[in-house]
């Protein structure tokens, strides 16, 4: 099967679709963080909004190889999930699960992949969903964080670092203000378990 016929490249053009989107919903994200002063939690959505650009692009060059000639328009049939409303809490809960459904989604194109015949293709989509799963991870602690206060306060005394300056101290909570360069409790480097517990 040649893949300009398959169900496979609907299903790239599907992921292309959706990773364009997540990355611009990542970006509210990250702009509602900046906002309200959380410029460590906007690093860690920055680093995720680059994840899909890249794998965007990866999609992309997938369904450009397909054919020799480029592919002027290909019709896209999927969902547009629109939950977000500039709560940041509840957008890392979404955020959260709309990479717990693109987990699900592409391993089964993975299946489709293989069984078409495509399995560089099949990988790809096996990769990628491990690194959805990553992401899911770091939402998910992430909202907790926010919803328990624990982004910045925690029962035992941990280590807390400056993002500005290097500055460390070990206490139960985190500045309001750094001794040292005078920056704001939200340039405080988050501690995330999901950082050493993810694979990827
Ligand atoms: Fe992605
Ligand atoms: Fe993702």
């Amino acid at each position: 099967m040649k893949l300009i016929e398959s169900q496979t490249l609907k299903n790239l053009a599907r992921a292309y679709a959706g990773e364009c989107q997540a990355r611009v919903k990542y970006e509210f994200i990250e702009y509602g963080a900046r906002k309200q002063g959380y410029k460590a939690l906007a690093e860690a959505i920055d680093k995720i909004v680059y994840n899909e650009f890249n794998h965007a692009r990866m999609f992309y060059t997938k369904i450009q190889d397909a054919s020799e000639e480029p592919i002027v328009n290909l019709e896209v049939c999927a969902g547009f999930p629109f939950k977000e409303k500039w709560n940041l809490e509840e957008n890392l809960k979404f955020g959260m699960e709309d990479e717990e459904t693109e987990v699900e989604l592409y391993l089964e194109f993975a299946k489709v992949a293989r069984e078409e015949g495509f399995k560089d293709i099949a990988i790809l989509f096996e990769n990628i969903s491990s690194i959805e799963n990553c992401h899911k991870m770091l939402f998910s602690e992430l909202y907790e964080q926010l919803k328990n206060g624990t982004m910045y306060k925690r029962k035992t005394a941990i280590k807390w670092k400056c993002s500005a300056c290097g500055y460390e101290a070990t206490a139960k909570q985190a500045w309001e203000t750094c001794p040292v360069c005078q920056e704001k409790q939200g340039a405080v480097m988050l501690n995330l378990e999901s950082d050493c517990k993810c694979k990827c």
